[in-house]
């Protein structure tokens, strides 16, 4: 993302899609998808979160992406454009708190690729068995590492984002995407080869209502807007960049269809293999890092293999992180007046405090328990709270001002395609999801949840 004031747009199309893609992208997919539907059991996850991008996540995403080509804004400036001194302002402060709890715990996963790049390069996980790998990814959970590995992560997300070095990233991570996708689809020949290819499917695609419960609906919506970064105002601050010419619909099913796909195909990585190798798909967030090196190990040259996946993962989860720390950057220099430099230090200081945490709620502090509230996992408190509370409040109030205070004729402008021609059906349908569908269904998916 360009920096320079007065700001500097997107020059190319392809650059809107990678940046917005670059976001969405990410362990989102390939760790939390996989997860996420494992926990709750499989197909019944997989229909309510299609059907959640669909009727929330591509209506929201137009949504921020109106909100933010109209006024050219962070998050924060972006509402006040349209209600200067209104409260509505403070709508941008859930969406700071939920990116630097996103960045806190997501820090510590993406650690964990680059123990496995490292450990891949070195040819620790060749010669290992099942058991032993298995065991490996148990033991390296309980000790230091993680949290050395998460700062370090840390620091090289300060390094891009203080020194404006995102250009780079953004080059080499056009080039890696691409490659990472067309990894996993080999990865996915692989695993549709495994004996227990048919029963990971059945997992994944046979549709069981039953299994629908209230848990099930609000994890696959957190789900929805975790992985299109919805709600947490990055996609807005990303589509300031955007010029007039910007497609705002298209560039939305774009973003949406390429973030579903990468996730259905981790599924069809995942699973076949988890039920081959005997592992429980309800295994919860270490369940892609037990697996996915017995996959590895067992291919032609498999250590090469890893490498090359953890180390385009590790990159992945950079390009989602750079945009987490933006948005509070972005507060942080607009809204407070600091230096850039300073306002990306305090970013990641809180990250570091916080991502420590969440690093050792897997092993010293994996039996705290507190007063009021009994056992407590920290990591998975800031993935549920984040990922299914706050992201979702930041999705209704963004649709509510989108749909109701922005003017109209405004939106129906910034969703046309062509701004002088009649309203395209977008234009008519997506402002009475954001009005009426979108606030109504998340508030009673809360509140049955409650
Ligand atoms: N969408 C990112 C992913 O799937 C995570 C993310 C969430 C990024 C919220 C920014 C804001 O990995």
């Amino acid at each position: 993302m360009k920096q320079s004031s007065p700001r500097s747009l997107f020059a190319t199309r392809l650059g809107v899609i990678a940046t917005t893609v670059g976001s969405a992208v990410g362990l989102g997919n390939i760790w939390r998808f996989p997860y996420e539907a494992g926990v709750h059991g499989g197909s019944a996850f997989l229909i309510l979160y299609i059907a959640f991008i669909l009727i929330l996540g591509v209506p929201v995403l137009c949504a921020e992406f109106a909100l933010g080509r109209s006024t050219h804004r962070g998050v924060f400036g972006a509402f006040s454009a349209i209600r200067p001194r209104s409260r509505w302002r403070w709508s941008g402060l859930i969406a700071v708190v939920s990116s630097l709890m996103i960045l806190s715990f997501y820090s510590v996963v993406a650690g964990w690729t680059l123990e496995y790049f490292i450990v891949s390069v070195k040819g620790g996980l060749s010669s290992l068995s099942d058991s032993e790998l298995h065991s490996l990814f148990s033991s390296f959970i309980v000790g230091w590492r993680p949290v050395g590995w998460t700062i370090v992560f840390l620091l090289i997300n300060y390094f891009v984002t203080a020194r404006g070095v995102q250009k780079g990233v953004e080059r080499l991570s056009n080039i890696l995407t691409p490659m990472l996708f067309i990894l996993i689809i080999a990865f996915c020949i692989n695993s549709l080869l495994l004996p227990g290819a048919s029963e990971g499917l059945a997992f994944l695609f046979h549709p069981d209502f039953s299994k629908i419960t209230p848990s099930v609906v609000i994890g696959a919506m957190g789900q929805a807007f975790f992985s299109l970064s919805l709600g947490s105002g990055v996609m807005l601050t990303y589509s300031s960049y955007f010029t007039d010419h910007t497609p705002i619909v298209r560039s939305a099913m774009i973003t949406a269809s390429l973030d579903t796909l990468i996730a259905i195909l981790s599924g069809i990585l995942i699973f076949p293999a988890v039920f081959t190798y005997g592992v429980s798909p309800a295994e919860g967030p270490t369940l892609v890092f037990e697996v996915l090196p017995s996959i590895f190990n067992r291919l032609p040259g498999g250590m090469i293999w890893s490498a090359l996946f953890f180390f385009m993962l590790f990159l992945a989860s950079l390009t989602s992180t750079m945009s987490m720390s933006e948005c509070a950057v972005t507060y942080f220099v607009e809204e407070k007046g600091m230096r850039r430099k300073s306002a990306t230090a305090l970013t990641i200081a809180v990250a570091v405090v916080f991502g420590t945490l969440c690093a050792l709620s897997f092993s010293s502090l994996s039996g705290l328990t507190l007063p009021f509230v009994g056992s407590f996992n920290i990591f998975n408190f800031f993935d549920y709270t984040s990922s299914n509370i706050l992201l979702p409040v930041g999705g209704i109030l963004v649709s509510v001002f989108v749909g109701r205070i922005m003017s109209r004729s405004q939106l129906t402008k910034q969703l046309s395609a062509r701004p002088s021609g009649a309203p395209s059906i977008a234009a008519r349908i997506i402002p009475f999801i954001l009005c009426w569908v979108a606030p109504v269904l998340i508030t009673i998916i809360f509140l049955v949840n409650l």
